[in-house]
């Protein structure tokens, strides 16, 4: 079965309302919301993960302007219905731009919904033609729950158990610790990258990385505080767009605010990692940060809950959060004093001690959020052949 359209809508018409009232009816759409003006919807569009956008004018011209500032936020396809009488020069100009489709309104319901279906179909096969790595967000709301631990071991895990072509991006931009947990000295950081010359590809990217010994990338964050405000929305979009076409993951680790470069992280992050603790602070912050990725639209489905130190005896238990939440957790892990001696001396526990329970459960965790690549045949022979020699 096709998953639902995530669908926006924006702008006004006659018999738009009604058309809205019929497509939320459907099962098709996934309706995320509507905003009459296309600068009250700012939020939804850039981090809903839209898979179409529907305008409405009643105007007799090409909406330039309102299209020009729905491309500002989202690369979903938009489709333009109008109710106004010069149809021909409207569909004139859609002609030069990248709208996916016109309709002029009254339309019959499934038409329109054929209209968004082939619309979003385009998309994903588009998306799924280019190779695009996945991005796990680590984040909390409140600091030292355990963000960079857990973001540095998933990392760690899936460039050296797994495989995969990793990239860690410490978006904790005024303080972020990635690289010190993880041993390295860093000659250039995602500073230096994103002022230094020439276009921003994948090759650039290369020269600014630092290599860890268990293959895994990393980009950290700049060395000096006030550096940060150079990392802007902007740059992260571009960098983002780059490292999903040359890495199979990139992991994230972040501060515990919501500011520009985390929104555009928010609006390309295919899992979210939200991490809890069992005290009532961290819990609070978590039920105040699920409000505001409700606002933004960020779509549920895309987010796990990962409670960190739960032996830890605080006198709550991962049930009670869950209640309380109304959220499932979908990784515990425990309190081991091994992780603080292993971020002491500059290793990944999941590498220093690859038994501990801590390890067991995030190298699982990072196989739940990248799961392993196929074995091609070729691979599953050679396997064969080993075991057969052994
Ligand atoms: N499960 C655990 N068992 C033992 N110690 C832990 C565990 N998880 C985290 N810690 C320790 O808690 C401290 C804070 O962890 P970490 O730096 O990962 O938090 P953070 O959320 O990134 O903090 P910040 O918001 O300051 O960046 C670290 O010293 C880490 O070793
Ligand atoms: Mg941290």
């Amino acid at each position: 079965m096709t998953p639902a359209v995530r669908l926006y809508f924006t702008g006004t018409c006659d018999g738009f309302e009604t058309l809205r009232a019929a497509l939320a009816e459907h099962a098709d759409v996934d309706v995320v919301g509507w905003s009459a003006h296309v600068a009250q919807a700012t939020g939804p569009l850039a981090g809903g993960h839209l898979e179409c956008v529907i305008h409405a004018t009643g105007a007799n011209d090409f909406p330039a302007a309102e299209v020009a500032a729905i491309r500002e936020h989202t690369r979903a396809p938009v489709i333009l219905v109008a109710s106004g009488s010069e149809a021909a020069a409207m569909l004139e100009a859609a002609l030069a731009t990248d709208v996916a489709d016109v309709l002029l309104l009254p339309q019959l319901t499934h038409n329109v919904l054929f209209a968004i279906r082939k619309a979003a179909h385009a998309r994903r096969q588009l998306e799924t033609a280019a190779h695009r790595g996945r991005v796990v967000t680590v984040f909390s709301p409140k600091g030292g729950t355990g963000k960079t631990v857990v973001s540095t071991n998933i990392a760690a895990s899936l460039a050296k158990r797994d495989g995969r072509r990793t990239l860690l991006l410490d978006l904790d931009l005024q303080f972020g610790d990635s690289a010190i947990v993880l041993g390295i000295e860093p000659e250039k950081t995602i500073f230096d990258l994103v002022v230094g010359p020439g276009e921003l590809d994948a090759e650039k990217v290369a020269g600014y990385v630092s290599r860890h010994p268990c293959g895994l990338d990393v980009l950290p964050a700049p060395l000096r505080p006030e550096d940060a405000e150079l990392v802007t929305e902007a740059k992260i979009i571009a960098l983002l767009e780059v490292v999903r076409g040359s890495y199979d993951a990139i992991v994230v680790d972040t501060s515990p605010f919501f500011h520009g470069p985390m929104l555009a992280t928010l609006d390309r992050t295919d899992e979210l990692l939200v991490l809890c603790g069992l005290d009532i602070p961290t819990l609070k912050n978590v039920r105040l940060a699920l409000q505001t990725l409700e606002l933004l639209s960020f779509p549920t489905s895309r987010i796990r809950y990962v409670m960190n130190r739960v032996n830890s005896n605080l006198g709550l238990k991962t049930r009670e959060v869950e209640e309380g939440l109304r959220v499932k957790v979908a990784c515990e892990l425990p309190m081991d004093r091994r992780v603080q001696v292993c971020v002491n001396r500059g290793e990944p526990i999941v590498l220093a001690e690859p038994r501990a329970d801590f390890s067991g459960a995030i190298a699982s965790l990072a196989r739940m959020v990248v799961p392993p690549a196929p074995t091609t045949s070729k691979q599953a022979h050679h396997r064969r052949l080993s075991f057969a020699k052994a």
